[in-house]
């Protein structure tokens, strides 16, 4: 104990590490009425770390080359040791990460919390969103396997659609006319390097907004006793009454982190497959297109409405639409208003969106 006084002390005289935590974690306040969904952020937090570190122990043994990356795979399953359960959380981690930014996206939806003055919260979450979708597609090229190869030409062919630039940008994205080794190359670029740098910086950024404007009291239950705005201007970071962020909302943080971990190891110890089709464990064959080539879950209803409509055109601009909607909402939807029940326009809008997504989603599956 004495050691560590002395290692604290000696860091705190340099750094100011005892202010620093105060202000930070115990002098943090959040309002009294906090609920689990505001813990969601800190799961997706720890997710994503998790993905890093995996995704760094990865990269010992994968190798990013077109005739020997689905080999370095299998060894990784097979030879190196618990390699396969370091693979298995990536890769299953990923998919749970996106399932837990859908819930983090839908709480703060339901709750009105994107609304003034959180506008860039909602902003670099829906940038943080895109970007996470980014980095699960090109991912899924890396071990070169029939369901890469073949997804990723789907995938790509998308762009096809856009007027005039459309074949140059499929060029551009593949790196050649066809999916083959540049391909591997680029996306391998951006899936290890660029995009992971920039979802760092975005996550500083959206951390660094809610910190200013202060997390939003939820619209349930006992009124928060703040009054940010004060004509104009706005109090930053005040919730009077309210509980420190350390140790109290802290475990909460810990308990969801807790749950998450336990649905991502459910998975990986009693249904490592669920998110991997049969093509998965077939080596890349540009010559034998199979039969069903579907995109992960969450891609499926986009795939969808790319498939209902004969003109591809009309099914990409109408997905470009409903995201731009989507990322500019809290500048459309302005009234100050936040409990889900006293917006009924919201709520039919919104929960008819979400269900067009999850019966799109499920045609895509089964279609
Ligand atoms: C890697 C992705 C993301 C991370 C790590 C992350 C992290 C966080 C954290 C730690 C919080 C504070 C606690 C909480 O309310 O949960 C938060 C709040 C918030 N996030 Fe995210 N987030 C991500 C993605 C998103 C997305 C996709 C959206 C919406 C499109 C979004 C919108 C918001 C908003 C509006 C708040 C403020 C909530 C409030 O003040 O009540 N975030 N986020």
């Amino acid at each position: 104990m004495a050691v560590i006084k002395k290692v604290v002390d000696w860091i705190d005289v340099r750094i100011g590490i005892r202010e620093v935590a105060e202000k930070e974690l115990t002098e943090y306040i959040l309002p009294r009425t906090i609920n689990a969904w505001y813990s969601m952020g800190s799961v997706l937090l720890f997710a994503f770390v998790l993905q890093v570190v995996s995704g760094m122990l990865l990269l010992i043994y994968y190798v990013p080359d077109a005739d020997k990356a689905f080999k370095s795979v299998t060894a990784i399953m097979n030879d190196v040791p618990y390699g396969w359960l370091i693979r298995m959380c990536h890769a299953v981690g990923s998919n749970m990460m996106v399932l837990a930014l859908l819930l983090h996206m839908l709480s703060v939806l339901f709750m009105g919390s994107y609304k003034k003055p959180r506008e860039l919260n909602w902003v670099t979450g829906f940038t943080l969103l895109a970007l996470v979708q980014a980095i699960s597609l090109t991912g899924y090229l890396l071990p070169w396997s029939q369901l890469s190869f073949w997804a990723t030409t789907v995938a790509t062919n998308s762009a096809n659609a856009i007027p005039v630039v459309g074949p140059y940008l499929v060029e551009f994205l593949r790196g050649s006319k066809l999916v083959g080794p540049p391909t591997l190359g680029r996306f391998f670029a951006l899936h290890v390097a660029f995009i992971p740098a920039v979802i760092g910086a975005l996550i500083g950024a959206h951390l660094f907004f809610i910190k200013r404007t202060g997390i939003s009291a939820p619209p349930f239950g006992q009124k928060d006793s703040s009054n940010h705005w004060q004509g104009d201007r706005y109090r930053h970071e005040e919730h009077p009454g309210g509980i420190p962020f350390f140790p109290n909302f802290v475990l909460d943080d810990l308990r969801s982190i807790a749950i998450y971990m336990a649905c991502l190891m459910a998975v990986v110890f009693f249904d490592p497959y669920l998110f991997f089709p049969k093509d998965a464990f077939i080596p890349a064959n540009p010559f034998v297109t199979p039969a069903h080539i579907k995109p992960e879950w969450y891609f499926l209803a986009n795939y969808q409405t790319l498939k209902t409509f004969s003109n591809e055109l009309i099914g990409l601009s109408l997905q470009g639409a409903a995201m731009t909607f989507l990322a500019l909402l809290p500048f459309v939807d302005r009234g100050n208003e936040r409990h889900p029940l006293k917006r009924p326009l919201f709520m039919v809008c919104s929960l008819g969106g979400l269900l067009l997504w999850i019966g799109f989603s499920i045609w895509g599956h089964l279609s």
